[in-house]
């Protein structure tokens, strides 16, 4: 069967096609920069809070001390669950922590007073409370499937001293809580992430908020966008010991395999986020008496370098799975640390993309063959 394929410009991957414009983020990826609505990542890293960096991101601009208060208390009102989410949880308790999650989202629109409605007020107020009980949902799961009660939420601590003390049962020191509020600063957004894409997509068909949120986590699930940090850390103990780390890389290269926690699809220089957990592990690592891998991680980063040339430089999940390690968090729950920083980013582009929406709808180039003849089922050969 002959046909005719149009002469289109095939974009694989919409790589390099602008579909929108944005004021939330930009990767700037020859140079290494990442800038939310305007502000350096590095400054936000070291000065500023999670919470005051999600401020910044759903409403534009940084608060006053009394929004940040105000804002700070939303937060910490919206983390309780109901027992009925705990019970969904319970229910699902032996999958994915990624699936149970999404399952625990999905849970949430059934009792949330606004599911329905998509204003910018109730898509804020509804992104206030996702963000607030994500890390509950996870931290509730943790400890369900280890045959644990989960542990109520601690007003007395930010968020990310209540989520590392709801997961882990201990409440963290001051460094911890800050090095935790780091690693969810640099994952809040990232430009036109994959995740970030899918929600949009979702919320240009104008539905809610929650459906949006449930298609962001489904797709950071995939090990090309969420998994890095696990391979990291599988990576680091694989090799045991740093005499061990030239051997190592000399036979990956040799089988042309990838060195996890290199490369990334837009930054050719150093990501600008793996510097600061590079800074939180190895002093998370000193205080903990367990530099070795540290020093492994420094190794393999050293070795690495002459593939930075091709632009093939370290990036964030280098350092943060090291990091999570470190905190006793299993490996299974790194893509969810990732999803507790990153929903906000998709309440942020949800909300960009409804308050100037277009229906994302972009085209197939159909290869396959025309002018079939149907052929009843019994007469088929
Ligand atoms: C992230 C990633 C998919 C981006 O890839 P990309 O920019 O689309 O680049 P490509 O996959 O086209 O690779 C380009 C070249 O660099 C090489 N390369 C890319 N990442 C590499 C890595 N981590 N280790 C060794 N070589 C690598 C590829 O083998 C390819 O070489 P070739 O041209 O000789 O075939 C890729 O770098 C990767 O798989 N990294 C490891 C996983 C990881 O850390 N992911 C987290 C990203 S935040």
């Amino acid at each position: 069967m002959t046909q005719q394929i149009d002469q289109v410009e095939l974009k694989r991957g919409l790589r390099d096609v602008y579909f929108e414009t944005t004021e939330s983020s930009n990767v700037i990826g020859d140079v290494g920069r990442l800038i939310y609505r305007g502000y350096d990542i590095h400054d936000l890293a070291e000065h500023s809070s999670f919470e005051e960096t999600v401020f910044l991101m759903v409403q534009g601009h940084l608060p006053t001390r009394s929004e940040l208060d105000l804002f700070e208390t939303s937060l910490r009102e919206a983390r309780a669950i109901r027992p009925e989410i705990v019970d969904v949880i319970r229910s699902v308790k032996d999958a994915h922590p990624m699936d149970v999650l999404r399952t625990g989202i999905s849970a949430l629109a059934a009792f949330d007073p606004d599911t329905e409605e998509v204003s910018h007020e109730a898509t804020l107020r509804k992104g206030i409370r996702i963000t607030a009980q994500v890390p509950t949902i996870v931290a509730a799961h943790h400890r369900i499937r280890n045959g644990l009660d989960p542990l109520p939420p601690d007003p007395s601590l930010d968020h990310a001293g209540n989520f590392l003390y709801m997961l882990l049962g201990e409440k963290p020191d001051e460094d911890t809580t800050r090095l935790m509020g780091k690693d969810l600063i640099v994952h809040l957004d990232h430009g036109s992430n994959a995740s970030s894409f899918a929600a949009r997509v979702a919320a240009s068909t104008l539905a809610d908020l929650h459906g949006a949120i449930v298609a962001g986590i489904a797709t950071l699930k995939g090990p090309l966008h969420g998994g890095a940090a696990e391979g990291v850390m599988k990576m680091a103990l694989e090799i045991g010991d740093v005499a061990n780390v030239e051997a190592y890389l000399d036979a990956k290269h040799e089988k042309h395999e990838r060195i996890m926690g290199f490369g990334h699809a837009v930054y050719r220089a150093e990501d600008p986020r793996a510097r600061h957990l590079r800074e939180g592990s190895r002093l998370l690592a000193e205080k903990q008496g367990q530099p070795k891998w540290f020093q492994i991680l420094s190794k393999v980063e050293e070795e690495m370098r002459p593939f930075a040339e091709r632009g093939i430089c370290v990036n964030v999940d280098f350092w943060s799975g090291s990091v999570y390690y470190l905190l006793g968090i299993p490996e299974d729950l790194f893509i969810s640390i990732f999803a507790v920083a990153r929903v906000p980013g998709y309440v942020a582009q949800v909300l960009e993309q409804q308050d100037n929406n277009m229906l994302i709808r972009p085209q197939l180039q159909y290869v396959g063959p025309t002018d079939m003849t149907y052929v009843p089922i019994g007469e088929r050969g």
